[in-house]
């Protein structure tokens, strides 16, 4: 296992496969690489498939033990199945996906060794999932939700970014993760840092507030700093709603296990930072074995170590990486 100066050990890694997305999601961050989507067809710049497997051999050597393909729109590639079936057996499987695509694929990804699926929706209404996605394809979302469920790829995580737009829409998604089986519910703080409109934050206090009132059991995760709410009954038979809460808490960073890959093979120590980007190219083996630890070498937590706070008690880039800072603005 490796460890970074902070104490944190490296147990997963997040793949993005695409930047490609049939979605153009108004709050998307794009894995930290802001706007970078291009044409919907295959491109060159993607890692193969032998580029993402060989990669994952060498992190399940260094113990980690858990792999979640995103993207863009990780089903937009279409040797998904391979990649799942060719990743080392030692590792959980699981991937963030629009839904769009999951009818008529769940069953392959299953027995492909798909673990878990996580379905970006972001309300229980199809004019507002249309303003926030800036796509018509919600009942397709509902259907590839079922195809998941029927594949038995449950249970399903619903990601629901909160934020200005969807917050309404909270009791709403609560109340149908409440009332489905097999259906949980993860509320994503919205993430300002890197898609430029801070004015659509809201206080996420606000949302722990109202599940408080409502939850029959409350489960503090160590793992992430995440709260666990019960919803309709107590744990393991009401609903199941999680809110992860990144923003300006360093708890979070404290306890970040993950490194990520980005879609052009660049190993990268933390989502909302790109200067420490790692590109694995032409790499063989031992050359990706030494640059996987470099890159957690390099690892920081981002609040409370590469942010901390000023004496007015805002946010600044510590002084101490102004200097990486400015040689990437350069
Ligand atoms: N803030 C919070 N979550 C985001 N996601 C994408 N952009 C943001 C953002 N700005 C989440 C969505 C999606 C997952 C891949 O990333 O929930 O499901």
């Amino acid at each position: 296992m490796l460890t970074d100066d902070f104490g944190r050990e490296v147990t997963g890694v997040r793949v993005s496969l695409t930047d490609r997305c049939n979605f153009d999601c108004v709050y998307c961050h794009n894995e930290g690489l802001g706007d970078t989507r291009g044409p919907m067809d295959p491109r060159e710049n993607e890692m193969s498939a032998d580029d993402v497997v060989r990669f994952l051999e060498v992190a399940a050597e260094f113990g980690v033990d858990a792999v979640k393909f995103t993207g863009g729109e990780p089903m937009l590639r279409q040797d998904l199945e391979e990649i799942i079936a060719r990743t080392p057996d030692s590792m959980e499987v699981s991937l963030t996906t629009n839904g769009t695509f999951l009818p008529g694929r769940a069953e392959a990804l299953l027995e492909a060794g798909l673990e878990r699926v996580n379905v970006s929706q972001d309300a229980l209404d199809r004019e507002a999932f249309a303003a926030v996605t800036q796509s018509g394809a919600y009942d397709r979302v509902l259907e590839g939700v079922d195809a998941a469920l029927e594949a038995g790829l449950d249970p399903v995580k619903l990601n629901m970014v909160v934020f200005e737009k969807t917050a309404g829409y909270v009791p709403g998604m609560v109340e149908h993760v409440a009332e489905n089986d097999g259906l949980q519910l993860q509320l994503i703080e919205y993430m300002p840092e890197l898609t430029g409109k801070p004015e659509w934050a809201i206080d996420i206090q606000r949302v722990h507030d109202w599940l408080a009132e409502r939850a029959d059991e409350i489960q503090h995760r160590e793992m992430h700093d995440r709260k666990r709410y019960w919803i309709g009954g107590p744990k393991g038979e009401g609903g199941m709603v999680e809110i992860v809460d990144p923003v300006e808490n360093p708890t979070f960073c404290a306890n970040c296990h993950r490194v990520r890959v980005t879609h052009e093979g660049y190993l990268k120590g933390c989502l909302n930072r790109n200067d420490d980007l790692k590109s694995m190219g032409e790499m063989t083996k031992p050359e990706i074995r030494e640059a996987f630890r470099e890159v957690v070498a390099n690892r920081v937590p981002y609040y409370g170590e590469y942010m901390v706070r000023n004496g007015d008690g805002e946010w600044e880039i510590n002084d101490e990486y102004v200097d990486t800072y400015a040689d990437v603005d350069a």
